[in-house]
């Protein structure tokens, strides 16, 4: 008889993170499949998409990116939206449904910036290509009015999250949307208190953490997702060093935030290895910010993000997860999220716990037009 190795890790058991109690350690990633209907409402099938991950064991179910507003925040209308009393009833369905399951829901709120159809940023420039492959039109450089409208809505959002039973929020600060936009050097040219040192591409973000917190009250926990990498650019280094990560991970605590989720390709690549052969970047945000953590990143499948992105063809391997398991196991990250691999396996939590990882199916892209 074989042993099952798997059985008696950390990332089965039971964990207490602030205000948030979970059944294990296993988290949902955050995935845009784009099946929503024209009026931003989850449907049925939405519901019982997140409703079977819940059942299938996952503690901590993160939502789709929801669009916060119709104003410049989406880029188009098959993504479901966090913005009218019949989406937030829509959404409350969800959470209820992953309730009964045992787990908790975390909706994801997501500005998309340079990406929307009207596009905004820090700064004028020419906009990513759209999801038609187009080429994108001039984003426009955010205004005053645009600071006020963008918060307000992030405002709202947050307040009908809590009010509708969502057990946290996570912030979508990654990848090269709105947020992440005044971050990076690359994106964000301006030349008031917005932009040029890292304190101040912090600022606007940073603004929006704190006024979410400050609408949500103190024990609601929020989620912060940053990543150094973004869509249309997945070599983007915005924290050169240890250093500059501090100063980030640090200001996002000091602002509000309670867990950080660190959106990598690879969980298990070092992040600074002059620095540590080993770290990954989840553990660095951990050991600087003292805050939990979240890492993501190609566990069970052996197509790294780029490579789905970028319409590659290869037919998807499942792989050992215990890489990414150990970093729970040894205290270097929190929670993990897994992306791909949920879309494949609703039950991946009752498969991997069993032992049995190498029944799960592999992923592929068809998969997302599927519930
Ligand atoms: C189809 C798809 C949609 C995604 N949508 C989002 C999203 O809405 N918000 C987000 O923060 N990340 C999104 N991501 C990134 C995932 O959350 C995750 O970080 C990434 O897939 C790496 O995890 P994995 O290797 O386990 O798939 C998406 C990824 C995929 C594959």
């Amino acid at each position: 008889m074989t042993t099952n190795r798997y059985r008696d890790l950390r990332a089965f058991k039971p964990c207490t993170l602030g205000a948030l109690s979970l059944k294990n350690r296993i988290t949902m990633a955050p995935m845009t499949r784009r099946m929503a209907p024209k009026d931003g409402i989850p449907t049925e099938s939405i519901i019982n998409y997140y409703r079977r991950r819940a059942a299938g064991g996952t503690a901590l179910i993160i939502s789709e990116g929801t669009f916060i507003d119709s104003k410049h925040a989406h880029d188009s209308f098959s993504v479901p939206r966090f913005e009218t009393e019949a989406q937030w009833e829509g959404w409350k369905k969800v959470a209820e449904a992953v309730h009964k399951e045992g787990s908790a829901f975390v909706p994801q709120l997501w500005h998309i910036g340079r990406r929307a159809i009207d596009p905004i940023g820090p700064s004028i420039s020419q906009a990513p290509p759209q999801i038609d492959g187009r080429i994108g039109p001039i984003v426009r450089k955010m205004t005053a009015e645009d600071f006020v409208q963008v918060t307000e809505s992030y405002v709202t959002a947050a307040k009908a999250a809590q009010s509708i039973g969502c057990d946290a929020i996570e912030i979508h600060g990654a990848h090269g949307y709105l947020l992440d936009s005044f971050l990076s050097s690359a994106t964000n040219h301006r030349t008031d208190q917005y932009g040029g040192t890292l304190e101040n591409r912090m600022r606007f973000p940073l603004a929006i953490v704190q006024a979410v917190r400050k609408a949500v009250g103190s024990k609601l926990p929020l989620i912060f997702r940053t990543s150094q990498w973004r869509a249309d650019d997945f070599e983007e280094v915005k924290f050169p060093t240890p250093a500059e990560f501090k100063t980030w991970v640090n200001a996002l605590a000091k602002a509000g935030i309670n867990i950080l989720h660190i959106s990598t390709r690879r969980v298990t690549d070092p992040a600074f290895p002059l620095d540590d052969p080993h770290l990954t970047l989840a553990g660095w945000a951990r050991k600087l910010s003292h805050l939990p953590v979240i890492g993501v990143g190609s566990t069970c499948t052996s197509i790294t993000l780029e490579n789905y992105k970028s319409n590659n063809n290869e037919p998807d391997r499942v792989t050992d997860p215990m890489p990414q398991l150990s970093l729970i196991e040894s205290g270097e990250i929190d929670l993990l999220a897994i992306g791909r691999s949920f879309i494949a396996n609703p039950d991946w939590v009752k498969k991997v716990h069993s032992g049995k990882w190498q029944a799960l199916k592999p992923f592929h892209k068809e998969m997302l037009s599927t519930l």
